[in-house]
């Protein structure tokens, strides 16, 4: 029989270490607990551990550093770090250093179980690239280089963009001040707003991305993201294109990075807008859905468990072969200069890869495309567990 994932719980309240086993046990996960870093490096070998649960401040070893320790080892192993201060100026440090999330005490089981499932799933696999990736040495150093360029131009105008929204969000503040709560214009300048903050929110994601940090991830609804880019992108469809939506998701999670997540919806939806033209239709299809044995896509590999599906389909130009092997490449564009910056797909698929999930492409020139997003759900364990007595 195969042995449970050991999940390692490193605390120096024993309370909370009993507490934590106690939902652990429950839930019908194998757990160790540990009063600290050093005790558990003592005493177990890492690789018979799938998930770590640390504090984040211990006397000894911390949290953070016992993630950088196993980080650095063979056999990496997926942490989530508990504290009882939200505000611990050390989690931005510890996102950056790729612990997988952050729990602040007292936290919900439910919050504890959707990082549990994402963490074994993270260990599982579902980081490393697909074999449809191949391992050309030589495309991968261009890609790199590529990424580099990327990282270069970003940080360059990240500086000068931010003072431009810190202006736009600064007299926004000002003309919400002077404006009543039922103006007229009272509506737009919110919006604005809304719209100025989700774009601080991207240059700094994007900062984030090229320097390869992982977002700071927390379990989000997906329906909820998809509903506000759809809402972002209404102003700029034409008349004549109908967005159907299909949205049937709506208590699903996944463990992402909200803003991360929001910009991945937004680049294939208008994606899917720009290969219309004049007129069509774009559907937008949000379901659960379970896998019952591992299906390879067309970019990425599924394994069994449940599953958040994003379907956008468009009725537009199709993709030619010649295009779609190049679909990903960073600064790939066929749009004229000014239109594409060939840089959406790129992110698209290093924040599906990097939530374990994987992109099917089915198009055909002339008739139209989908582009369909499956990410792991997190609301529920994993199947190995469903199974197991
Ligand atoms: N739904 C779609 N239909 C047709 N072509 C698409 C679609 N989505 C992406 N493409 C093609 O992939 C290219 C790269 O897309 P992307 O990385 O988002 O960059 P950009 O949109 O800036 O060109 C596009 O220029 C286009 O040729
Ligand atoms: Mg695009």
């Amino acid at each position: 029989m195969v042995e449970k994932p050991l999940i390692a719980v490193v605390d120096d309240d024993e309370s909370i270490r009993d507490t934590t086993q106690d939902l652990l046990d429950s839930a019908g996960f194998r757990s160790a607990v540990f009063p600290s870093a050093e005790a558990l490096l003592a005493s177990v070998p890492v690789d018979a551990i799938s998930c770590v649960i640390a504090d984040m401040r211990m006397p000894g070893m911390s949290g953070l550093a016992l993630h950088q320790k196993l980080a650095a080892s063979d056999h990496p192993i997926p942490t989530v770090l508990m504290t009882a201060f939200p505000e611990e100026p050390a989690r931005t440090q510890a996102l950056r250093a790729g612990v997988l999330g952050y729990l602040t005490k007292p936290f919900t089981p439910e919050a504890l179980l959707a990082y549990i499932g994402a963490a074994i799933r993270l260990g599982q696999g579902g980081m490393q690239p697909s074999a449809s990736d191949g391992d050309d040495a030589e495309r991968r150093a261009r890609q790199a280089a590529k990424m580099e360029a990327i990282g270069r131009f970003a940080a360059a105008i990240a500086h000068d963009f931010n003072n431009i929204l810190g202006a736009i969000l600064g007299h926004g503040d000002l003309a919400q001040l002077k404006l009543a709560k039922g103006a007229p214009a009272r509506r737009h300048v919110d919006e604005a707003m809304r719209a100025a903050a989700r774009g601080k929110a991207l240059v700094e994601r994007l900062l984030a991305f090229s320097r390869g940090q992982p977002g700071a991830r927390a379990p989000v609804r997906v329906q909820a993201i998809v509903e506000e880019a759809l809402a972002l992108l209404a102003p700029s469809v034409a008349p004549e294109v109908r967005v159907e939506r299909r949205l049937e998701a709506a208590d699903a999670a996944v463990i992402a990075d909200a803003t991360q997540l929001h910009q991945a919806v937004m680049n294939v939806c208008t994606n899917a807008v720009q290969a219309i033209g004049r007129s069509g239709v774009v559907t937008v299809a949000l379901a659960r859905a379970r896998v019952e044995k591992p299906i390879v896509l067309s970019h990425g590999t599924l394994e069994s468990g449940a599953y958040v599906r994003l379907e956008v389909s468009d009725t537009g130009t199709g993709i030619a072969p010649a295009t779609l092997a190049r679909l990903f490449e960073p600064f790939f564009t066929t749009k004229g200069s000014g239109k594409g910056t060939g840089l959406g797909l790129t992110l698209v698929r290093a924040i599906v890869a990097e939530l374990g999930g994987a992109i099917d492409i089915k198009t055909e020139l002339g008739a139209g495309t989908t582009f369909t997003l499956c990410l792991p759900a997190a609301d529920e364990l994993p199947r190995c567990f469903a199974s197991t007595a």
